[in-house]
C-alpha cells in the first residue's frame, strides 16, 4: 500500500487496472520479496498509458532494478521503438535483462550498467518521455540535462513525489526516509512547480508520480 490513497480507493484502483500479466506479476512478486522499491502497478500502468498517448518510440529511464516498470513502458512501444535504461548495480541489470526476454521485450529495451549521473552525457536525444526513479538525490541536479534530452511536448514522469506523505512536514510522525531523500524531493516537486520550462503536476497515485511536460 502507498500509504497516499485510503486503502479501498487503492483496491479499487487495483481491480480496474486489467493490464496485469503473469510475468509482470511474477516480477513484481520477486521484487516485493526482496523489498526492492520497484514501482506501483497502477503507475505502472500510468507509464503504459503515457508511452501509448505520447506515440512514443524513445524512452530513457533512471533506475532500473529488475525491470518491471522499463517492461510496463516497453510493451507500449512499437517494434522499433527503443527503451534505455540505466541500472548501477550489475546483477539487478543481469536479472533486468532475464526479464526483459521472459516479457517479450527484448528487441526494444536495453539496460545500461553504470551510474546515471555519467551515462546521462553518453547518450543522445530526442527522447519522447523519460522516467526518473533512481537516486532521489539526483533528481534535481539531472534535471537541465532530462530536458536537454526530451524533446519539446515530451514528458518528464518522477515516481515517489510523495514519499509515502513524508513530503507535507509534519505529516508523518514518525519519518522512515533519511531526511536528505526527503528534502532532495520537496526541492525538486518545488522546482518543477516554478521552472518556466515545463508545464508540471503531482498525481497522488502510487507513491506520487510528477508529470512534466517540456514546453515547445
Ligand atoms: C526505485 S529502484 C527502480 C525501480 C524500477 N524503476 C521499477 O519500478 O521497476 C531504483 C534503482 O536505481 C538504481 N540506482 C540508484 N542510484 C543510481 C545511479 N546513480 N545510477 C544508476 N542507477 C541507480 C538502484 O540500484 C535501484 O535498482
Amino acid at each position: 500500500m502507498s500509504q497516499i490513497l485510503p486503502e479501498a480507493i487503492e483496491r479499487y484502483l487495483a481491480g480496474v487496472n486489467r493490464r496485469r500479466d503473469p510475468v509482470l506479476d511474477a516480477i513484481a512478486a520477486e521484487g516485493h520479496r526482496r523489498d526492492l522499491p520497484i514501482v506501483h502497478p497502477e503507475t505502472g500502468a500510468l507509464l503504459q498509458v503515457l508511452v501509448t498517448a505520447l506515440g512514443a518510440r524513445r524512452v530513457l529511464e533512471i533506475g532500473t532494478a529488475i525491470g518491471y516498470s522499463a517492461v510496463w513502458m516497453a510493451r507500449a512501444l512499437p517494434p522499433d521503438g527503443l527503451l534505455l535504461t540505466f541500472e548501477r548495480e550489475p546483477d539487478r541489470a543481469a536479472e533486468a535483462r532475464v526479464n526483459f526476454a521472459r516479457a517479450g521485450v527484448a528487441d526494444v529495451a536495453n539496460v545500461m550498467v553504470g551510474d546515471a549521473a555519467r551515462l546521462v552525457w553518453k547518450v543522445s536525444g530526442p527522447f519522447d518521455l523519460i522516467f526518473q526513479d533512481g537516486d532521489k538525490l539526483l533528481y534535481e541536479p539531472l534535471l537541465d540535462r532530462l530536458l536537454a534530452l526530451l524533446r519539446p511536448g515530451g514528458l518528464l514522469v518522477a515516481d515517489n513525489a510523495l514519499w509515502r506523505g513524508e513530503v507535507v512536514a509534519g505529516y508523518v510522525e514518525r519519518p522512515h526516509y533519511p531526511r536528505e531523500q526527503t528534502e532532495a524531493l520537496v526541492a525538486y516537486n518545488q522546482r518543477l512547480a516554478t521552472d518556466a520550462r515545463v508545464l508540471s503536476l503531482v498525481l497522488p497515485l502510487g507513491d506520487g508520480v510528477s508529470l512534466a511536460v517540456r514546453r515547445p
